[in-house]
C-alpha cells in the first residue's frame, strides 16, 4: 500500500436556494439539457491528474442530500459507482461534516478533501489541477479565490464609512482543499457558529492560515435567476 494520500470530493447539495425564486432547489434547475448538479458532478468525476488521461483524481465524490429530496434518486448519476450519498444538514457546514463522517472508515487522516458547491457547475479541470498542484505539500491547505478588480467599500446603513484596501480582499470560491482530519476537527469544533460559511473560515477560527490559489472568474455560484444564463454562456465558451 502506498502512503500517497487519496483525494475525495464532497459536494454539499442540501440547500434550498431561496434567492432563485424557483419551484425546486437551484441544483436541480435545467442548464444546457442537464441539471446544475449533473454538470457539477460530471466535472468532478471526470477530473484527471494532470497529464495522465487514465488517472481520475477522486476516489469518490460524496454528495450531501436532504433525505426528503425527490429529485436526487431520479438522476442517473446518483447510481454512479464513485458517487456516495450522505445526509444533508441544517447549514452548509453541517452537510459537509455529514459527508466527512460518511467516509470515516475509508479516508485516512492525511487524505485530501476538496469541498465544492453543488451550485458551481462551471468549475474547470484546470482549476482543480492547479489547486492540487499548488497545495499538495502545504501543511494547511487552501482555497480557490478571486482578486477584486472593483474598489471596495465598507457600508453602514446605506452610507460608505471607509474604502477597503482591495489588495487585501479576495473572494472565496470552491473547491476548498484540506486534510481529512484537520477539516473534520475544525468543522466539529466550530459547529453551530453562524460565521462559518465555508471550510476555510472554520480553520481560520482555529488559528490556521489557509492558502489562496487564484481561480477563474467563470467559476460562478448559481445564486440568482440571471446566473443560469451566465453559466450557460460560460459552459459554451469553455
Ligand atoms: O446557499 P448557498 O449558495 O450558500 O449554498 C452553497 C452550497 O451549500 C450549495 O451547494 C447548497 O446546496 C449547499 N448547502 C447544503 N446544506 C445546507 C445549505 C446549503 O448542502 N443546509
Amino acid at each position: 500500500m502506498s502512503n500517497q494520500p487519496h483525494y475525495w470530493a464532497i459536494v454539499p447539495a442540501a440547500g434550498v436556494g431561496k434567492r432563485m425564486l424557483a419551484d425546486r432547489p437551484k441544483q436541480y434547475l435545467p442548464l444546457r439539457g442537464q441539471t446544475v448538479l449533473e454538470h457539477t458532478l460530471s466535472r468532478l468525476l471526470s477530473a484527471k491528474i494532470a497529464d495522465i488521461a487514465s488517472a481520475e483524481i477522486f476516489t469518490a465524490v460524496v454528495v450531501a442530500i436532504t433525505d426528503t429530496d425527490p429529485y436526487w434518486p431520479e438522476l442517473d448519476v446518483s447510481k454512479h459507482p464513485r458517487i456516495v450519498t450522505a445526509a444533508g444538514g441544517k447549514e452548509r457546514a453541517d452537510s459537509v461534516l455529514s459527508g466527512l463522517k460518511h467516509i470515516r472508515d475509508r479516508a485516512a487522516a492525511n487524505d485530501w478533501v476538496l469541498v465544492h458547491d453543488a451550485a458551481r457547475p462551471c468549475v474547470t479541470p484546470a482549476d482543480i489541477q492547479a489547486l492540487i498542484a499548488q497545495l499538495q505539500d502545504d501543511p494547511v491547505g487552501g482555497i480557490l479565490a478571486l482578486a477584486s478588480h472593483d474598489t471596495l467599500k465598507q457600508v453602514q446603513n446605506g452610507r460608505i464609512t471607509a474604502s477597503v484596501d482591495r489588495s487585501r480582499v479576495w473572494r472565496a470560491l470552491t473547491p476548498q482543499m484540506f486534510r481529512y482530519q484537520l477539516l473534520t476537527d475544525a468543522l466539529t469544533q466550530t459547529a453551530g457558529n453562524p460565521a462559518i460559511t465555508d471550510e476555510a473560515s472554520a480553520l481560520e477560527l482555529l488559528g490556521y492560515k489557509p492558502a489562496i490559489v487564484e481561480g477563474r472568474p467563470d467559476n460562478i455560484k448559481i445564486t440568482r435567476p440571471e446566473d443560469l444564463a451566465l453559466a450557460t454562456f460560460y459552459l459554451e465558451q469553455q
